[in-house]
């Protein structure tokens, strides 16, 4: 879109606590577009466990419809005690993923000033990194069954989905990440290539081809094992990852702990085709113990807000809300940590509000 154009944005609050931190994330939102002079409007979406206990449905008939019509969603969280595991997660978050095709999912590893790594010795400068998901394939595509279920001789397989079509268009979408970024041009392959001889064969073969395209970007390769070691004793190796959809649920997790755990991390689910539904969030689940308690961070969804602006070309908005992230983390909280901040929830989003 182009930065003229009025900014559509879905807010799905969720479960838990997401509805809080969304309103955190709008609230910084809505400041730093006041300052950039960014028209936009926002429509609230009451999808989650609550409603599916309600109703019964989790998105209900035209949801995906009026949804597309949006720019972006800007998605709380997703997880309800009172539903079983999956439901939601596969009714809404990897519907909406799935749905609108957003197939790349992408998350910031960046350690902000005054925030605290389990990694001794390193610092903002060792660990900036970016890692870039496949978000549609995999075995999150859903294949599979059951055979003989409940029986003494239950066979179950869960497939793992690869095409060369998914994987290209992720890789070739990291090489010009990487590119763009402009950092060290350094774009890290992470597969596991001596065991999943046919996935990630087809995996390390568009990444070959697609590499010819960029001279300008030095590649790597690691296997996923090796590189949860290497992320933990040298981050600093790294400048942009490119992995499957389930590595990269796994590495991020281990990624998001060395920039400060789930309070500060962000992802967004972007379509990067023209007109498609982008989604962005906190990297956090719903933390339905803190449940309307304001001890819950905020940072993540305010970095996925920042996500989103960029993502629709207001690059310098999203710069804007990142510097004063950096402003109030160095200068403001004394942790990260759920209850821990020194600040209540609220109070967070004004600090960045009043950074900015
Ligand atoms: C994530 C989450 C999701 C995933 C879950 C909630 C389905 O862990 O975004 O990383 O596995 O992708
Ligand atoms: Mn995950």
């Amino acid at each position: 879109m182009s930065p003229n154009d009025i900014l559509r944005i879905a807010v799905i609050g969720g479960d838990g606590t997401g509805p809080e931190v969304a309103a955190e994330g709008m609230k910084v939102l809505d400041a730093v577009a006041r300052l950039e002079g960014i028209r936009y409007e926002s429509k609230d979406f009451d999808f989650g466990g609550d409603r599916y206990l309600a109703t019964g449905e989790i998105l209900p008939k035209g949801a995906l419809e009026e949804l597309a019509t949006f720019n972006a969603i800007l998605l709380g969280a997703v997880g309800h005690p009172d539903v079983p595991p999956g439901v939601l997660e596969k009714g809404l978050l990897l519907e909406l993923r799935f749905k609108f095709d957003q197939y790349i999912n992408l998350r910031p590893v960046k350690l902000f000033p005054g925030v605290e790594t389990p990694l001794a010795g390193k610092g903002p400068d060792d660990i900036d990194f970016v890692v870039v998901r496949e978000n549609t394939e995999d075995m999150y595509a859903g294949a599979g069954g059951f055979l003989k279920k409940g029986t003494p001789d239950e066979v179950a397989m869960q497939t793992a989905v690869y095409t060369r079509k998914g994987c290209e268009r992720c890789i070739r979408w990291a090489f010009d990440y990487t590119r763009k970024r402009n950092k060290k041009k350094h774009l890290t392959l992470v597969a596991k290539t001596n065991v999943l001889t046919y996935g990630h064969d087809l995996w390390w073969r568009a990444f070959q081809d697609v590499a010819k395209e960029y001279p300008d970007v030095a590649t790597d390769y690691n296997h996923v094992d090796a590189c949860c070691m290497w992320m933990v004793k040298n981050p600093e190796f790294y400048d942009v990852i490119v992995t499957t959809n389930m590595f990269g649920d796994i590495i991020t997790d281990l990624a998001g702990i060395l920039q400060g755990g789930m309070g500060v991390a962000a992802g967004g689910n972007i379509n990067p085709e023209p007109g498609g539904t982008s989604m962005f969030e906190p990297m956090g689940g719903s933390a339905p113990k803190y449940t309307g308690t304001g001890k819950i961070n905020p940072i993540a969804t305010i970095s996925a807000a920042a996500m989103l602006l960029e993502h629709a070309g207001h690059e310098r908005a999203a710069a804007r809300i990142a510097r004063a992230i950096e402003t109030v983390t160095g200068t403001k909280m004394k942790s990260q940590a759920a209850g821990k901040m020194g600040y209540t929830t609220s109070e967070v989003g004004d600090l960045v509000v009043g950074a900015l």
